[in-house]
């Protein structure tokens, strides 16, 4: 499928997003290894978090999902997992694989995990080095890709491990692994990543310290402590509200707010780098999910100005670069991006991608192998390649909202593994965005 989309103009609206993605994913594993019965609210239904559910009840555990949002998991306790009849594939979703190969490196049974050609050309070397350091046994392909074979009935150990890269999904992993493990296992990772792991640990009852060290943060768990199912609200997810977030700041004169989103600071890096544009964005309502943070984003058309982005906030804010290089498009005068080197290795190169989109329509942009300086200019119409990313396709989907022209985006259907209805979603604010 494509986007088709038609010059609009956004109204005043109210809008909800859906759930959040990593939250969701976490919910399923952590309430799988959970004694008792974990029900979830405001889950998000995308094929993303619906991969690891059918990965978690291939691995015996009673999950029932009575409404879209809702999902009801019979925790099968921290040893009640059972072998799988086939390999598990976990589609385009990078965190179910990372998170899942810490949690099945640690079991009784063997294991293979896999998914589509964009997660089968992602990097899993970063978890195999340190699980293999815990004892763990798995094989991926020679050049460090899935699938990735885990063999079971391995006593882990737990290990003092300083990542090299800042990712919350080695993070997890080996948290997840710790879980099970001998002894104390002890992460220092480079700089701050997403916590959601640790808060819904510390939310099931485990003990789960953490410490900051210079730029970063230490983590460390006990192994063999067993969780506590526990009800959990998922908020809206932040990296699905930047693309409104994004539409509202181009429009002419919108004014949008955005209910119920999740702003854990481990999260909220887009908001401080569009503030330091010139945007007006506002979080009003704040409360808490349980241990997440929530606020309704309220956001105004604003006039952006172009600038140094800060690489100390690229780890809080990594999903949302693709929005941001749309962003700094439609800025004044120019942006730089660096230190975004992860983004090469996401669902697709995104600053390749992000790049190509842009001169597709008519904006300069300097890629660089860790970023790129992007030349404020004015979106012509064309045709632009998503690259199966569903981030790519949706920043492309908000500039195309002030182009000045038709713009079709190509091969958006993986905007569905983390934010079904998209389109149902900016159609409600008067953006003319239509599958074709
Ligand atoms: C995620 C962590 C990030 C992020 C991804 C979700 C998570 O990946 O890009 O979309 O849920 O832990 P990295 O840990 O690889 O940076």
């Amino acid at each position: 499928m494509d986007f088709k989309v038609t010059p609009s103009r956004l109204r005043d609206a109210r809008v909800t997003v859906p759930g959040d993605k990593s939250i969701s994913h976490r919910t399923l594993m952590l309430g799988s290894i959970a004694t008792g019965r974990t029900e979830v609210n405001g889950f998000l239904a995308g094929e993303d978090c619906l991969a690891t559910a059918a990965a978690m009840r291939a691995l015996g555990v009673e999950i029932r999902q009575p409404e879209p949002t809702v999902m009801v998991i019979e925790g099968a306790g921290l040893h009640g997992l059972r072998p799988p009849q086939h390999d598990l594939d976990l589609g385009n979703s990078g965190t179910a694989m990372r998170l899942m190969a810490g949690l099945l490196a640690a079991q009784e049974f063997d294991s293979v995990l896999t998914g589509d050609e964009s997660l089968r050309g992602r990097p899993m070397g970063r978890i195999v080095t340190p699980l293999t350091r815990m004892g763990a046994a798995i094989e991926s392909d020679c050049d460090g890709t899935p699938p990735l074979q885990i063999k079971g009935g391995l006593q882990l150990r737990g290990i003092d491990y300083a990542m090299p890269i800042a990712s919350a999904q080695v993070k997890s992993a080996i948290l997840l692994a710790g879980l099970y493990a001998d002894g104390l296992t002890k992460v220092t990772e480079p700089a701050v990543t997403r916590d959601h792991t640790e808060r819904m640990l510390r939310a099931m009852g485990a003990r789960v310290r953490t410490s900051t060290a210079g730029q970063g943060t230490i983590v460390t768990l006990e192994g063999g402590q067993a969780l506590r199912a526990c009800a959990l609200d998922v908020p809206g997810d932040l990296s699905s509200a930047t693309f409104i977030i994004l539409g509202t700041l181009l429009s002419q004169d919108a004014d949008i707010l955005i209910e119920n989103v999740g702003v854990n600071p481990t999260r909220t890096g887009v908001i401080d780098i569009l503030l330091g544009m010139g945007a007006n964005i506002e979080l009003e309502n704040r409360r808490r999910y349980g241990d997440e943070p929530v606020a309704d984003i309220r956001v105004r058309a604003s006039r952006l100005t172009g600038g140094a982005v800060d690489p100390t906030l690229v780890s809080l804010a990594i999903d949302e670069f693709p929005a941001l290089f749309v962003a700094a498009a439609a800025a004044r005068g120019t942006t730089t991006f660096s230190g975004l080197e992860e983004l090469r290795v996401k669902e697709s190169d995104r600053i390749a991608a992000m790049a190509d989109g842009l001169r597709r329509l008519g904006i300069v942009v300097d890629e660089s192998p860790d970023g790129a300086v992007v030349h404020g200019g004015r979106f012509s119409g064309g045709e632009v390649r998503s690259f199966h990313d569903h981030r790519v396709a949706m920043s492309l989907a908000m500039a195309a909202t002030i182009a000045e022209d038709i713009v079709v985006i190509r091969d958006v259907d993986n905007v569905n593994t983390s934010f079904p209805g998209f389109e149902t979603c900016v159609a409600g604010l008067g953006a003319d965005v239509r599958l074709a």
